[in-house]
């Protein structure tokens, strides 16, 4: 890899400005901000840290090139172009992943398998033998991405996408991506040095990114990367990253803030202890059985309240009308002194029925479900919010005073 090297990390459409600031805190130069990613320069230390650090990228892609490729024979041609004996020895193992967008191809698999073959062949030509191709753990991964007749083929330095953090052991119903919670997380301000309270935080997703932040965990901490595998650059990058890891466990820090998640299914509460509990987050993140539109006193006199409420008619109240009227109690709730509220909808009606004025927005996906997310200052304190409902009962509390189930009681 040249002293520096031009590469592309993507991201949920809609947070490509979030990746974007991450990438610049974390040394990344000359960062454009593309669809669906951002482009940026980078030395191999500078993209490991990205790998190692970045909470929002769901992939950091070394871009080969792109060519235009008609039919199944272009396809080939184009791959068999590329120098894959630079990137490949015959002991490497190696996939293809490919993806579609308005192609004359219906399927993906047949434009992995034509590149595959281009692969195959090139190698066989240039070096004499043929590598092996390795779906499930491969040396190698291979990206291509067809867009009408424009191929696009890459090198993943991070094999697994950055989302799969290892603490999802429990899924539940819509659990959001982990790097989307994360934007999210970026989207609302949060530090980590803040009290945060998801109030139907389902498998626990943005309570348990909130707490990697508060601890200052580098995310893919537990995991390694497809580039420490690498012909060329593989001990290299095991040996920086090796003190980069070093380096993260130590500067790890307690956290001072409470993280609380409240939901009214016993099931998800389970699915998010056992993911707190796998991400190692026991301590820091509390998970009470609850009702959000009607929470107790909160934790501190102030804080973030961030949330996800269910989109359509799974709280069988009725349709519509019955989602109308549960965003209309969440607005009372959740609208809590002191407290900034920001809230990820999929339902064009949260917005009037939560009757307060929201002072931020965005739109974004939430995979293929078009999202806003809303951001409200805290109420009581005037300004444009002092309009919406206000409750008395907020003083903070002792957290030990509305009996917090932690991780594992039920196991006692
Ligand atoms: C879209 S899911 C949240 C997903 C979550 N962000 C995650 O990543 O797993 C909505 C959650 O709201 C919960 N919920 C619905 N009505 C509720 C209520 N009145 N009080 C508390 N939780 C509620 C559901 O049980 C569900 O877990």
């Amino acid at each position: 890899m040249a002293e520096r090297i031009a590469l592309f990390a993507t991201t949920t459409r809609g947070t490509e400005d979030l990746l974007a600031d991450e990438l610049k805190e974390l040394g990344a130069r000359r960062i454009r901000q593309d669809r669906g990613g951002v482009r940026f320069m980078a030395s191999l230390d500078e993209a490991l840290k990205v790998c190692l650090w970045s909470r929002i990228s769901m992939r950091v892609l070394y871009p080969l090139g792109t060519f235009e490729a008609r039919g199944a024979q272009g396809l080939y041609d184009a791959a068999r172009g590329v120098p894959w004996e630079e990137h490949l020895r015959p002991t490497t193992t190696f996939a293809v992943d490919a993806t579609l967008k308005d192609s004359e191809h219906s399927h993906s698999g047949f434009v992995a398998l034509k590149v595959k073959d281009a692969i195959v062949d090139r190698m066989r030509d240039v070096v004499g033998t043929r590598p092996d191709v390795d779906t499930k753990n491969p040396d190698v991964s291979v990206v291509a991405h067809l867009s009408r007749d424009t191929l696009s083929l890459s090198l993943d330095l991070c094999g697994e996408p950055l989302h799969r953090r290892g603490y999802r052991v429990r899924p539940t119903v819509a659990p959001l991506k982990e790097t989307l919670a994360a934007a999210i997380l970026r989207a609302a301000r949060y530090t980590g040095d803040e009290a945060l309270v998801d109030p139907m935080c389902g498998s626990g997703t943005l309570l348990i990114e909130a707490g990697m932040m508060a601890r200052r965990r580098a995310p893919g901490l537990n995991r390694d990367f497809a580039v420490e595998r690498w012909p060329e650059l593989g001990t290299r990058a095991k040996e920086l990253l090796a003190d980069m890891r070093a380096d993260a466990r130590r500067d790890e820090r307690k956290v001072e803030v409470p993280l609380w998640g409240f939901d009214k299914d016993p099931e998800a509460l389970d699915a998010a202890q056992r993911n707190v509990r796998a991400a190692r987050l026991s301590e820091e993140i509390t998970l009470v059985e609850g009702d959000a539109t009607k929470l107790p006193p909160l934790p501190a006199s102030s804080g973030l309240i961030l949330t996800n409420p269910p989109y359509g008619d799974r709280i069988g109240t009725g349709g519509q009308k019955g989602m109308k009227s549960f965003y209309y109690k969440l607005g009372e709730s959740l609208r809590v002194p002191g407290w900034r509220v920001w809230v990820l909808s999929g339902n064009p009606a949260f917005e009037s029925a939560f009757h307060a004025r929201p002072s931020a927005r965005r739109d974004l996906m939430n995979g293929p479900i078009d999202c806003t997310l809303l951001g409200y200052r805290p109420s009581g304190g005037g300004g444009e919010d002092s309009e919406a409902p206000l409750r008395a009962s907020h003083e903070p509390v002792d957290v030990a005073a509305v009996r917090p189930q932690h991780e594992g009681e039920e196991d006692r």
